[in-house]
């Protein structure tokens, strides 16, 4: 289980690259094999089962006289000078002649290596709360090459979840809909959730106008590329932002009240549908969430249709209802996209 939990939380990729020019030549390996640059990316879901690195064709083979490999740190690059120094990191292995080339390093600062086959190295890494990366040298005979490893953090070894974040992570896009209503009590737990989102000097631009007559989703949405959505819809629901805000100034807050663009109506109006679709997904219920503002086609027709006032602008429409079959929400956790303390 705990494995299962680690699953989702390391990724590595392994970048295979030839790093053997000739100012790195080490006195045993007078004659070295060449190669392009090979990218091979290594998905390991599981932190702490052995993960294949395939050294290519044309790098290094072990042969029946074996081989070494060495882990040294992403900026030691005096490995080749001598094993003694190497030796002193306890990171390094050597497969014997004619053996079955399954030899291990010595754990070294949480990765591991084997040569498992003759042209197979498989790697082993514990799971890790920053980013980690290594140099896994290979040598066999006067061939030699240079991989790259590097270990995206694990956020966490110990997944959390908790019913928010349930909701959260089964919230998915729903385009059809069966004919059960949402009930009153549904859509205005919803819209509480709504308008419990932040929004920018808390200036709360929104309205919302809901509609469940679907004679009404016709006349609103004529034309609309996601009419056919809504047709199945219970609700349909438009969220409006006003764009101006009405205020004193900030250097004058005791100042006469004026009239001016609000900065982050788009954020707060964002943060509001996100919300509502959540409390939805909570209620088991399903959304869409489909673009209107920035497009002109979409927006002035449903501003037209519903009478909005001339600085408010219908900034999403989301479909609601339950939904008519399984949907499984999309897995979008990438990890590789996460960066501690710099890009
Ligand atoms: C700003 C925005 C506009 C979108 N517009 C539409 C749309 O017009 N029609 C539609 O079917 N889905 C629309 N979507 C839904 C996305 O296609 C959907 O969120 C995305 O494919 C990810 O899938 P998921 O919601 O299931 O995670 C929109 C989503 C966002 C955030």
């Amino acid at each position: 289980m705990k494995r299962l939990l680690m699953a989702s939380a390391l990724l590595l990729c392994a970048f295979a690259l030839l790093s053997c020019g000739s100012a790195k030549r080490t006195q045993k390996a007078t004659e070295m094999t060449t190669n392009e640059s090979v990218q091979a990316e290594i998905k390991h879901d599981i932190a702490g089962d052995w993960a294949p690195i395939r050294v290519s064709q044309n790098e290094v083979v072990f042969g029946p006289e074996g081989g070494k490999a060495v882990i040294t740190n992403q900026n030691y690059d005096k490995w080749w000078l001598n094993d003694a120094q190497v030796a002193g990191t306890k990171t390094f292995f050597h497969a014997d002649p004619g053996e079955n080339y399954t030899y291990e390093t010595l754990d070294a600062e949480g990765i591991s290596a084997r040569i498992v086959s003759k042209n197979q190295v498989e790697i082993k890494v514990t799971p890790a709360k920053q980013e980690r990366a290594w140099i896994l040298h290979l040598q066999s005979g006067n061939a030699f090459t240079s991989i790259s490893v590097k270990q995206i953090a694990a956020m966490n070894a110990e997944r959390i979840t908790n019913p928010t974040l349930e909701s959260i992570a089964k919230r998915t896009s729903v385009r059809s809909f069966t004919d059960q209503p949402v009930t009153d009590a549904q859509m205005e737990a919803m819209l509480r959730a709504a308008m419990a989102a932040p929004t920018g000097m808390n200036v709360q631009p929104w309205s919302f106008v809901v509609l469940r007559d679907k004679a009404r989703y016709e006349e609103v949405f004529k034309g609309n590329f996601n009419l056919r959505i809504f047709r199945t819809a219970a609700a349909v629901v438009v969220f409006c932002a006003d764009t101006t805000v009405t205020r004193a100034p900030r250097n004058n807050p005791q100042g006469e009240k004026v009239t001016m663009p609000n900065g982050t109506w788009r954020d707060d109006m964002g943060a509001c549908t996100e919300n509502f679709m959540v409390a939805a997904a909570s209620l088991g219920l399903g959304t869409v969430w489909t673009a209107s503002y920035p497009y002109p086609d979409r927006y002035l027709p449903i501003k037209e249709a519903l009478g909005l006032p001339a600085t408010v602008v219908p900034y999403s429409v989301v479909a609601v209802g339950y939904p008519d079959g399984e949907v499984q929400p999309k897995d979008k956790w990438k990890p590789e996209r996460i960066h501690n303390e710099r890009w």
